[in-house]
């Protein structure tokens, strides 16, 4: 069975006091309630944050991610991070296709795909974020443009580098708005998710973890991941809380 996954995406947030205080009571809670032996826990501060997070959480079960990533190599690229900059920092993990990059910072497929090979080929997880518009799930196209986004991105990769890969379903309406996918509307594409990948292997549907992302909070978070095809939460606005951020690590356990 898979283990359950709970990762915190800070978005552009933070100070280094903050950062501090916020990291240091989670990982009191978490020691406290031994959470990490029944979930993996990751937090993905801003850049310019993932040194002083790594050094936090090192000798923990926490593992740091970085938000974004650029599929070149490292070079003339001003302003840029590469794969092999994030590991050599201490990063486990990397976003990639957030909505809030597709949307605002050209990250479309083909990009998206190269970010994943890139991370893949430095030895890091990439999480690969998927989901639909508002206005795409009213024209019910929700599972056409879930199945477009994860299909063009893996097309590339052979069965062995998707199972390194997590995935985690954000519905565009839900992130950052207080407006949750129902369980059941979440259900309904991690199980459409599960089946593409069943479609490569049966081992690979087994093995590859998706997580639920968009307005996850310490009310909602029991009856999502009580789902069976949910295994976790992309956190946005409440990683931000120790508290609440402890209780929906608790909620995946
Ligand atoms: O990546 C997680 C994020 O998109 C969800 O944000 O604030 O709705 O939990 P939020």
């Amino acid at each position: 069975m898979r283990k359950a996954l709970v990762a915190g995406n800070w978005k552009m947030n933070g100070r280094i006091a903050k950062n501090d205080e916020l990291v240091t009571t989670v990982l009191a809670g978490l020691a406290e309630q031994a959470l990490t032996e029944r979930v993996d826990v990751m937090v993905f501060p801003p850049s310019i944050y993932v040194g002083q997070v790594e050094s936090l959480v090192r000798g923990s079960n926490v593992s740091v991610g970085a938000q974004n990533l650029c599929e070149y190599k490292d070079g003339a690229y001003t302003g840029e991070l590469s794969a092999g900059m994030l590991v050599d920092s201490g990063c486990t993990a990397v976003l990639v296709g957030h909505s809030e990059r597709r949307a605002l910072f050209g990250d479309d497929d083909a990009r998206v795909a190269a970010k994943v090979k890139a991370a893949l080929d430095a030895g890091l997880t990439p999480v690969l974020c998927l989901g639909e518009s508002l206005e795409e799930r009213d024209a019910e196209k929700t599972l056409a443009v879930v199945t477009e986004q994860f299909e063009t991105a893996v097309d590339a990769l052979d069965v062995s580098e998707i199972a390194r890969i997590v995935l985690a379903y954000e519905p565009v309406w839900a992130i950052g708005t207080g407006r949750t996918a129902t369980p059941e509307q979440a259900q309904e594409v991690h199980a459409h998710l599960r089946g593409l990948l069943a479609s490569r292997s049966r081992e690979l549907a087994n093995k590859v973890r998706v997580l639920y992302g968009g307005s996850v909070n310490a009310d909602n978070a029991a009856a999502l991941f009580g789902q069976p095809d949910i295994d976790g939460g992309l956190i946005g606005g409440a990683s931000l809380k120790a508290k609440d951020f402890l209780t929906i690590c608790h909620a995946a356990g």
